[in-house]
């Protein structure tokens, strides 16, 4: 029987795979947990108030519970991490380093951290990036998760700690909001359009980035974790790919669905972080050691979101 915890349940993925994983395992076995109470009256299961970086209170949580696995989606996103890095280090590394602590100590089964399309900076092959290649983020969210991953394999490497990873690139639902990142336009954009409205986009047309569907994302991310752990032979963080797009594609796919919708460019800081990161990204790891392949693409996404919104 397992139990999960995961930690930052209340954010963009969380409150998403937190539904997917009461699905497989049942209501009681997963344990929603965020620093925040705010949404804990609206979300259905059980549910702790946690500062992940309260390293005596996770370990209460993990004993109360009786928890086999941990899903640690807590973090400091790209933006908001240029504006608070001290902030962006403490919650992305130390809170990390508390969960594999924890992890160690306990015996854990499993471990799920998520990476980003940030390890990657502006001198790294920007078409098909490679799984492999030059990694030298220009941001601290960057920094933290190349050094996140490091972190992982070392954990595995030294102790057994079955921790696994994708490096997620720029995540597009509508049932959840982002939570301070570069690539939150591409949600915003929808509701935008759904109420009649022009949509201001912070970042330049042109700028192409990787991207995915939330269902793509929660799908991969139990397929990863479902897997027999002789399958996951990456121990820092699987490429993972989905689709890419720049600003005006996104928009022409919307006004095959509302013609009348009209978007305008008014980059700001967040352009900078864009430009830094790939166009497109080689998952071929991940294709062959656990069989991802992902199922939508832009108009599939555009129409599955705004017949649901
Ligand atoms: P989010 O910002 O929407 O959610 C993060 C959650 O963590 C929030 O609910 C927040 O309240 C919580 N949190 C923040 N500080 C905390 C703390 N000290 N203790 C406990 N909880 C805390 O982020 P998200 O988009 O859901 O991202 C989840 C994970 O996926 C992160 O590791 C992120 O880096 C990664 N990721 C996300 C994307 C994306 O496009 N959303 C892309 C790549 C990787
Ligand atoms: N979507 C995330 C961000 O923009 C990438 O990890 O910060």
């Amino acid at each position: 029987m397992e139990r999960v915890l995961v930690i930052g349940a209340f954010g963009q993925l969380g409150s998403e795979l937190t539904d997917e994983l009461r699905k497989l395992y049942g209501e009681d076995n997963v344990i929603a947990s965020d620093i925040t109470a705010a949404r804990a009256q609206a979300a259905r299961g059980p549910f702790e108030q946690l500062d992940i970086l309260d390293r005596a209170r996770l370990g209460e949580i993990v004993e109360k519970h009786k928890i086999t696995q941990i899903y640690n989606l807590a973090a400091i996103l790209s933006s908001i991490g240029e504006s608070k890095p001290g902030v962006a280090w403490n919650v992305n590394m130390n809170g990390l380093v508390n969960v594999l602590e924890l992890a160690r100590e306990k015996g854990l089964n499993k471990i799920y951290w998520p990476s980003s399309i940030a390890v990657f900076g502006p001198d790294t092959p920007k078409v098909m990036t490679p799984q492999e290649t030059v990694m030298n983020p220009s941001t601290m969210y960057g920094v933290n998760k190349l050094a996140g991953e490091k972190l992982c394999q070392y954990y595995f490497q030294k102790f057994g700690v079955d921790v696994r990873s994708v490096r997620y690139p720029g995540l597009v639902g509508y049932k959840a909001m982002p939570g301070g990142g570069t690539t939150d336009y591409a949600v915003d954009i929808y509701f935008k359009a759904k109420q009649g409205e022009e949509f201001t986009c912070f970042l330049d047309k042109g700028t192409v980035l990787p991207m995915m569907y939330m269902d793509d994302a929660i799908r991969g991310t139990i397929q990863l974790m479902e897997s027999p752990a002789e399958k996951v032979k990456i121990r820092t963080s699987y490429n993972l790919a989905g689709m890419s797009f720049a600003p005006e594609e996104i928009g022409s796919s919307i006004q095959k669905i509302i013609p009348d919708f009209k978007m305008i460019y008014a980059p700001d800081h967040r352009q900078e972080i864009a430009e830094s990161w790939p166009d497109s990204i080689d998952d071929q790891f991940a294709q062959a050691h656990w069989g991802w392949k992902p199922k939508f693409d832009l108009d599939a996404m555009s129409k599955d979101i705004l017949e649901n919104i």
